[in-house]
């Protein structure tokens, strides 16, 4: 069913009305469109411009067609435009004249700008529980390991000692970063487009602000052309959404290395894990793998929805259309990932002595070396040059700064004496690096009790 017979004589192809259609992918809008109908036509009633009981048979009768898709009992015709036409196509169906009226002082470019809102407004809220679930798990795994001691790494060389729940806090600090972000975009996808019209409003008395506040929306759209044409929202979230997949990506990134022979700082539980089909001795981190991968779809939405919109003229073009696949894919794909790498990592199994025996090895408390002369009076940079001497000797001699004899020590530098060993104790150079910030056990457990009560709080900047 077309929404625009009249000026033409003859049938839309089957070919056009393929490549047209979207309701493919726009059906998932339908409780959305329903809602914003809903809102047009009582506020149609209110001010007069229908009258009140078409208002109400209207409004009966799109809940009962709600009602009727939810419970299966009307199936969405994938034949139709889109869910905007079928929903008012049926409508006029159940209602005849009466749900013709409904598309009184409207039009479908307003109409769509207001679904893509409201469905994206749930969908945020649905990513920040999800997010904040991740959260909560990396903080009960990092107050567990807030003492555990593990290498930390610049340029995947080890570099100091730190502790692993310190490491785990990292990402529990960007994935609230990635809250902020999200609720920052909902604020500005906040405000109603219905009145906007094609493009520019209409001349009937409408009154704007009942819409908007029967739909929940906190602001009213300025100007009918950025009305109808702005998908900055769409871009905006699949800014966010590229983002967070970064954060995910690199933490995936870590688990897949954690997870090799090479490390073995971590085991994946086998429900979270699969196997090859021809090495048996296989244990893949296919979900950190996977959540990698998909970072590359969620970026390529971004970009997509960026060139989409770069070049068209105001107000609204059909290119426009294009938006909504790329950002459903966006958010679905996020949504599965969160869903998928949250139960992964906290059923994931830490073997603390791997770590500490890393920790070990690498000469990581060459710095604390270096500070300990320092604490005893020697400027930094020939506290430095020495320590890098001693490494030199250690290595040539296959020692470790704690095998290496005092005597030597005392060699390339007379400050040294026997309370070297006690400063490069890798317990030491963990657990005493409390500057703010710094991975020390009791720094872990108050970022922790921090990022909580952040959550709890739900206030995220
Ligand atoms: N399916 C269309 C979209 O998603 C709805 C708006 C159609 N408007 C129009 N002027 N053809 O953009």
């Amino acid at each position: 069913m077309q929404l625009w017979k009249g000026r033409f004589q003859k049938a839309l192809s089957k070919t056009t009305n393929d490549f047209n259609s979207s309701i493919s992918f726009d059906s998932r809008m339908y409780r959305e469109d329903i809602e914003g109908s809903i809102a047009h036509s009582a506020m149609l009633g209110k001010c007069g411009i229908i009258s009140q009981k078409d208002a109400d048979a209207i409004g009966q009768g799109l809940k009962e067609i709600l009602a009727d898709i939810e419970s299966g009992k009307l199936t969405i015709d994938p034949e139709a435009e889109d869910i905007h036409t079928f929903i008012e196509g049926e409508l006029t169906s159940r209602l005849g004249d009466t749900g013709k009226r409904l598309h009184t002082a409207r039009s479908r470019n307003d109409q769509v700008a207001v679904d893509i809102k409201l469905y994206l407004k749930k969908q945020v809220d649905e990513l920040v529980n999800l997010t904040e679930g991740l959260i909560r798990v990396i903080c009960g795994k990092a107050e567990e390991h807030s003492a555990t001691i593990m290498p930390g790494y610049t340029h995947l060389q080890r570099a100091q000692p730190i502790t692993f729940g310190h490491h785990l806090m990292a990402y529990a600090e960007m994935l609230l970063r990635d809250l902020g972000r999200l609720s920052d975009c909902k604020k500005r996808m906040d405000s109603m487009p219905l009145g906007s019209g094609a493009l520019a409003g209409t001349t009937y008395p409408i009154d704007r602000q009942i819409t908007a506040d029967l739909l929940g929306f906190k602001g009213i759209t300025e100007n009918s052309l950025d009305g109808v044409s702005d998908r900055d929202y769409c871009i905006e979230l699949a800014s966010v959404l590229s983002i967070i997949m970064v954060h995910l990506s690199r933490f995936s990134e870590e688990i897949i290395m954690w997870c090799s022979w090479e490390f073995k700082f971590v085991e994946l539980d086998d429900a979270f894990s699969t196997g090859s089909s021809i090495m048996p001795q296989k244990k893949n981190p296919d979900i950190a793998e996977l959540v990698r991968g998909k970072s590359g779809r969620v970026f390529g939405d971004l970009t997509a929805l960026l060139t989409v919109m770069k070049g068209i003229p105001l107000a609204y073009n059909k290119d426009m259309q294009e938006d909504k696949e790329a950002v459903f894919d966006a958010v679905d794909t996020v949504k599965m990932c969160l869903t998928a790498f949250t139960p992964m990592l906290d059923t994931m199994k830490v073997i603390p002595q791997n770590m500490r025996k890393a920790a070990a090895g690498g000469f990581i408390n060459a710095t604390d070396c270096a500070d300990y002369l320092v604490k005893k009076g020697l400027p930094f940079r020939d506290a430095y040059k020495a320590t890098g001497e001693i490494v030199a000797k250690c290595i040539e001699s296959g020692l470790t700064l704690e095998t290496l004899p005092i005597e030597e020590y005392k060699k390339i530098c007379d400050v040294f004496d026997e309370g070297v060993y006690e400063a490069i104790g890798l317990e030491k150079c963990a657990f005493e690096r409390s500057s703010r910030g710094g991975p020390c056990p009791d720094n872990v457990k108050k970022q922790v009790e921090r990022v909580s009560a952040i959550l709890d709080s739900k206030c995220y900047i």
